[in-house]
């Protein structure tokens, strides 16, 4: 049995203030049982999100991290410096990464690698965009991202992926329960043809316009185990809301 994970990317957004809103109105008592929750603030923002989240059972982890251990690399952060400032995940491959900054399969494979050595558990990020769907690609693509950044790795026990069709990110569309499911069950049997990748055990969450009023229906698919969420994740009552439908 997989349990749900519901992760909160913020991307570009937020200051020290809305920081301690935000977070104000999720640590609650008691934490969130049977879901594991987890926010990913900008960089600059970890340490305050870290020290706001002790002991609330809320997890934290970055958007982003190099693919270098360390060295000189003006402007990078280490997972390792992750770690150390108290992140347990890292997004790795998001579409907006592969986009503005040319990120390639085989980036995202040396930062998943890089993740996976300092102990950080890589929430790996695939999905097609509009034109690939439309050529009938997606199922190739979301293959080749997926082979792509996991060929060669031999332990990916906290792996996670994620499935987020481009077309649906910030747009307002959602792929349907129904391709959304196909989709997963598709990255499953990807991941159980990957060696070292224990498939049944591997979380795949859905992202795109994830909204407390469809996440009901996404979480009810049988391979979609939650979401990454974005726009949502920025107001406390629609974030707690796809985490209460994610609870089931
Ligand atoms: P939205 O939920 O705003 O569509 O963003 C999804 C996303 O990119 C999460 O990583």
């Amino acid at each position: 049995m997989r349990k749900p994970l519901v992760m909160g990317n913020w991307k570009m957004h937020g200051s020290r203030a809305s920081v301690k809103q935000l977070l104000g109105g999720l640590v609650r008592e008691g934490g969130y049982p049977s879901v594991d929750v987890v926010v990913c603030p900008a960089f600059v923002h970890i340490p305050l999100a870290v020290s706001l989240c002790e002991g609330s059972g809320l997890g934290v982890g970055a958007q982003d991290c190099s693919h270098m251990a360390a060295g000189a690399y003006t402007g990078e952060v280490a997972a390792e410096m992750l770690v150390d400032s108290g992140c347990r995940w890292v997004i790795l491959g998001h579409s907006e990464r592969r986009q503005y900054h040319g990120e390639s399969d085989d980036m995202v494979a040396a930062k998943v690698a890089a993740a996976l050595a300092a102990g950080l558990a890589p929430v790996v990020c695939v999905g097609e965009t509009r034109d690939e769907r439309e050529a009938g690609e997606a199922q190739y693509t979301v293959a080749r991202q997926l082979q792509g950044a996991l060929r060669g790795q031999s332990n990916t026990r906290h792996l996670v992926v994620a499935y987020e069709p481009v077309w649906a990110i910030g747009t307002g569309l959602t792929a349907t329960p129904q391709e959304a499911q196909a989709m997963h069950a598709f990255i499953r049997e990807q991941l159980a043809d990957l060696k070292g990748v224990d498939a049944a055990a591997t979380r795949v969450l859905y992202g795109g316009s994830v909204k407390p009023d469809n996440a009901a229906e996404l979480f009810a698919e049988t391979d979609i185990d939650g979401a990454l969420v974005g726009g949502a994740s920025l107001d406390a009552q629609d974030f707690q809301a796809i985490v209460a439908a994610a609870r089931g």
